[in-house]
């Protein structure tokens, strides 16, 4: 009999595969100039794509509309990807490797990154609009809006803003977690709620996955605090040590490695304990479970 790990493991690389082949199908390789090239070198063949796993998964315990989801899954791994790329560029934290690779603005130059990164974005919405009748337009305005008040100035954006103006600064316990929820957390927890949002759950249920998604998406970056300090390059496929080098404030900066763990830990039992109170049984919310396990054990 296969342990819930080995499900885990067998769900993950299947529907890791469904989301490679849907992205290699939708980023085009004819857009001008050779934009196309950098879209697709931005997002395909890397990433552990996390945030499309949450939205699979989150559909499949509501019993959601598998075609919503997988556009939604292709949908907010665009805005991550376009995320990565600008979050890269000299502007902002000037880093040369990325999924293993060179990152965009080194291959194509920073012009090139800029517009890859607005492109992928403008696609990401495009994927929710699929205008065949595949989606509803109710449905398709709803991950709509999730999407874009996640990737926004009260979301992603916003949360880079403050990353930016926090250099050099000390900031306190309260705004660093603010700053991680709206940097990485928004977008870790629209993918719940996208993925919910393709079923009729009930509004607690709702509400509480809405929960799990915001604790699990502030400990991930936790852990990439954590990992910015513990892992090597190779094993990131990012450059290592940027933050301390960088002066940025840090979960670890802030309450060191053990204590930056033990808050990762505390935050993920937040998110297991809000899974259990929606009392979606083991069937519908083990995969959910297991990716709160994931994000706990990552070491990369
Ligand atoms: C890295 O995200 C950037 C953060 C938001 C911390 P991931 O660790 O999910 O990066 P990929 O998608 O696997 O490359
Ligand atoms: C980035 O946070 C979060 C984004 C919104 C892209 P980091 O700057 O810590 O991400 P990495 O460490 O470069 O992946
Ligand atoms: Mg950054
Ligand atoms: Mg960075
Ligand atoms: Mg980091």
């Amino acid at each position: 009999m296969l342990s819930d790990t080995d499900v885990f493991a067998a769900w993950r690389s299947a529907q890791q595969a469904a989301v490679e082949r849907a992205l290699e199908h939708w980023v085009p390789p004819d857009a001008p100039a050779g934009l196309g090239e950098a879209m697709r070198y931005a997002v395909l063949d890397g990433g552990k794509r996390l945030r499309p796993l949450l939205v699979l998964a989150a559909c499949e315990a509501v019993g959601g509309h598998h075609e919503a989801a997988l556009r939604a899954a292709c949908a907010v791994e665009l805005i991550h990807a376009y995320s990565l790329v600008h979050d890269d560029m000299p502007c902002m934290d000037n880093d040369v490797l990325r999924r293993g690779k060179p990152t965009v603005h080194v291959r194509f130059g920073q012009a090139q990154a800029l517009l890859a990164g607005d492109a992928l974005q403008a696609l990401a919405f495009e994927l929710l609009v699929p205008g065949d009748g595949s989606v509803s337009d109710a449905m398709s305005a709803r991950l709509c809006r999730l999407l874009a008040l996640s990737a926004g100035a009260d979301g992603m954006a916003g949360g880079q803003a403050v990353d930016l103006a926090s250099v050099g600064v000390a900031l306190d316990l309260a705004s660093l977690e603010a700053m991680h929820r709206r940097k990485t957390g928004a977008l870790l927890q629209a993918s719940v709620v996208m993925g919910a949002a393709t079923g009729t759950p009930s509004h607690d249920v709702q509400a509480l996955l809405a929960r799990y998604g915001a604790s699990l998406g502030l400990a991930f970056q936790v852990v990439d605090d954590i990992l910015d300090v513990t892992a090597d390059s190779a094993t990131l496929g990012k450059t290592a040590g940027k933050d301390a080098a960088a002066d940025k404030p840090t979960f670890v900066s802030l309450m060191g490695l053990a204590g930056a763990q033990a808050y990762a830990d505390r935050v993920l039992d937040q998110a297991h304990d809000a899974l259990r109170r929606s009392g979606l049984d083991h069937r519908h919310a083990h995969t959910l479970h297991a990716l709160a396990d994931w994000v706990g054990r990552r070491v990369s």
